[in-house]
């Protein structure tokens, strides 16, 4: 998505600044001509150089340098970039820009640019609390400026809270949401992830290898697609994605209703996740103890198929299953797509090496109604929820731009 775009990185004074280094390093991989502009205090925590040898490009940093100015003006700077992100962004820049002040030149190619702004905060906690700040960052998303929130953990100043500077990967995958094709505008997308939890007492439970990962990679391409996303997500060891709507749930009810109360206003429902058949007949309310038992039986009773049950209402969101089998790949997906009332498989083979749970990569086929089969190599997770929001894409155009409509 970065490929041939011009991007300015601005960098200000924290020492988050050395983080940017690996964002900019992303950036250039992904074919960005990135541009960054560094404020005097940013020069404090990391040398210009450093930023010039990996973009490639001189980097700014003075108003008045005359022979940057010839070369490339601020002016120039903030005309060609079709994406700004300011990472770390000190509360001193966001509180600059909130009120119009332009002393310096990332705070003036800011105000001069018509390209859309993503500020990535990085502070102490309780700069980040505080009342003034927070007018500042509501302000400027009033006026259309976009922000990441920072991550919790240990900060450089010696406090624990909230003010980290996310990770340059998803910094660099948040900001594609800004430059990339917005071809889901608009469409409300449903995803379900990871795997589901049934409790046989409060200390043990059945579940499967589910990672939750390619739900997830789903959730943040449609969003960066421009879709309203809500995520229900089961128990999983991954961060929520920004500008996602999470709903956690733990067990196959509890996600069967909690995609029940929200399908009839989506427009896509996409099942990733790995949902418990079943789940014990009884929940012991204390530890079960095994006694002198030599064998135990458990007495399993079904959950409700959450894919059949959206099959069968028929509603006129786009109904996207998964189909995970280590047998006779296509004849199962087959079935399932008919059973289920389904209007896209995704089957996968989990015993291949490349495809299955907790991967990076996958291998799947995505079958249709109509029989057809499309075939994709192994690719990473991300990759193929691109390919998957593009089949969407256009059996969403084939039926009208319209809401989906099943026969
Ligand atoms: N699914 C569901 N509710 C269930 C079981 C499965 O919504 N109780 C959905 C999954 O999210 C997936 C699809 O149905 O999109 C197929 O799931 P899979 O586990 O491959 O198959 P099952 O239908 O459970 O059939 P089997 O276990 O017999 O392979």
């Amino acid at each position: 998505m970065y490929r041939g775009k011009q991007i300015l990185l601005g960098v200000s004074g924290g020492i988050a600044a050395y983080k940017a280094v690996e964002l900019l390093r992303l950036l250039v991989k992904a074919g960005a001509d990135a541009h960054v502009v560094m404020t005097r205090h940013a020069q404090e925590f990391v040398c210009p150089l450093t930023f010039q040898t990996l973009s490639g490009n001189p980097v700014h940093s003075e108003l008045f340098n005359l022979i940057q100015e010839r070369e490339i003006g601020h002016i120039a700077l903030a005309d060609r970039a079709v994406l700004c992100i300011v990472a770390p962004a000190t509360a001193n820049v966001i509180g600059k820009v909130a009120h119009g002040l332009a002393d310096d030149l990332l705070t003036t190619t800011l105000m001069a640019s018509k390209a859309p702004v993503l500020f990535v905060p990085a502070m102490n906690v309780n700069m980040w609390e505080n009342p003034l700040y927070r007018e500042n960052q509501a302000r400027l998303e009033h006026h259309g400026y976009h922000f990441m929130t920072p991550a919790v953990g240990e900060l450089a100043c010696g406090w624990e809270g909230q003010g980290k500077l996310p990770d340059p990967a998803a910094i660099f995958d948040f900001a594609q949401n800004l430059v990339g094709s917005r071809d889901l505008a608009g469409r409300t997308v449903l995803i379900t992830a990871g795997p589901t939890r049934e409790e046989l007492d409060p200390v043990r439970y059945l579940t499967n290898y589910s990672s939750g990962k390619m739900g997830y990679a789903i959730a943040r391409a449609a969003r960066n697609r421009g879709a309203r996303v809500i995520l229900v997500s089961g128990p999983v060891a991954l961060a929520p994605p920004e500008k996602v709507e999470m709903v956690q749930v733990t067990t196959a009810r509890e996600m069967h209703a909690a995609v029940m109360a929200r399908c009839e206003g989506s427009d896509v429902i996409i099942k990733a996740a790995a949902v418990a058949d079943f789940r014990p007949l009884e929940r012991g309310t204390g530890k079960m103890k095994k006694g002198d038992r030599k064998q135990l039986s458990l007495e399993l009773v079904r959950n409700p198929d959450i894919l059949a049950d959206l099959g069968a209402k028929r509603s006129k969101a786009l109904l996207v299953g998964f189909a995970a089998e280590t047998d006779d790949l296509l004849a199962n997906a087959r079935k399932k797509l008919a059973d289920k009332g389904v209007d896209l498989m995704v089957a996968n083979d989990v015993t291949e090496p490349g495809a299955g749970f907790g991967r990076d990569t996958n291998i799947v086929r995505f079958l249709d109604r109509n029989g057809k089969v499309e075939e994709l190599p192994c690719l990473p997770k991300e990759a193929v929820a691109g390919k998957l929001l593009d089949r969407i894409q256009s059996l969403l155009k084939e039926s009208g731009g319209k809401k989906f409509r099943r026969q």
